[in-house]
């Protein structure tokens, strides 16, 4: 059975919650550590699966590759601190957060798509939300826009900003098979983090040139 990127060795939903509100709290601004409060305060959070189809499929997932995304992203802030705080962190929490509202279990205790996935989709839910409680905020509702990069893979719009090509970088690789992005010699369980973060940020700096952004 292979890996998933960035799987981390996090099993409780406090250990989650805990780490993405430290984020939260250190880097961004009132109104994003408000609205993640409170995201992060339905349990749903915690329950749902990161698709039904592909990554982090099982309960749980969203919280898990919400804390991976995460992590790589305050890993590029810490790289090049002028990067806007509320769209590369703030929406790295945020950017499935809708997620919450897409699966539902059917009879059999397994999640199918709702109603809501059909209808309006996470991708402009997520930015519909920061929209209504965050107003003002393009530059982050951009970024929860075109998190998933490209027209054909859901994004009404593609990443424009730095943070939202980091960010769009960041989600695609945590939502990839490991071996695809990391060398198998450099797959250590005790190390994985540093090296998924390594790539990542190799990987980000060759698509989007973004040396003199990452250093
Ligand atoms: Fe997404
Ligand atoms: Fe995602």
């Amino acid at each position: 059975m292979s890996e998933r990127i960035g799987e981390t060795p996090y099993t409780s939903a406090e250990e989650i919650k805990k780490e993405l509100l430290e984020y939260a709290t250190k880097y961004c601004s009132s109104s994003f550590v408000e609205l993640i409060q409170e995201t992060l305060s339905d349990y749903r959070f915690f329950v749902a699966p990161g698709s039904i189809g592909h990554h982090h499929a099982y309960v749980g997932g969203l919280a898990k590759h919400t804390l991976e995304v995460a992590r790589v992203c305050v890993e590029a802030y810490k790289k090049q601190p002028k990067l806007d705080p509320d769209c590369l962190i703030g929406c790295a929490i945020l950017h499935d957060c809708c997620k919450i509202y897409e699966y539902v279990l059917d009879r059999h205790g397994q999640y199918e798509k709702s109603e809501y996935y059909n209808l309006v989709g996470h991708v402009t839910g997520g930015a519909m939300l920061v929209d209504r409680r965050i107003p003002g905020r393009q530059d982050a509702v951009h970024c929860l826009l075109s998190h998933h990069g490209k027209r054909e893979w859901g994004s009404p719009v593609t990443p424009r900003s730095v943070e939202a090509k980091i960010l769009h970088d960041a989600d695609y690789l945590c939502s990839r098979e490991v071996e695809e992005v990391i060398p198998a010699e450099e797959v250590d369980k005790e190390t994985f983090y540093p090296a998924h973060t390594k790539h990542m940020l190799e990987h980000v700096k060759k698509t989007h040139q973004l040396d003199v952004w990452l250093g």
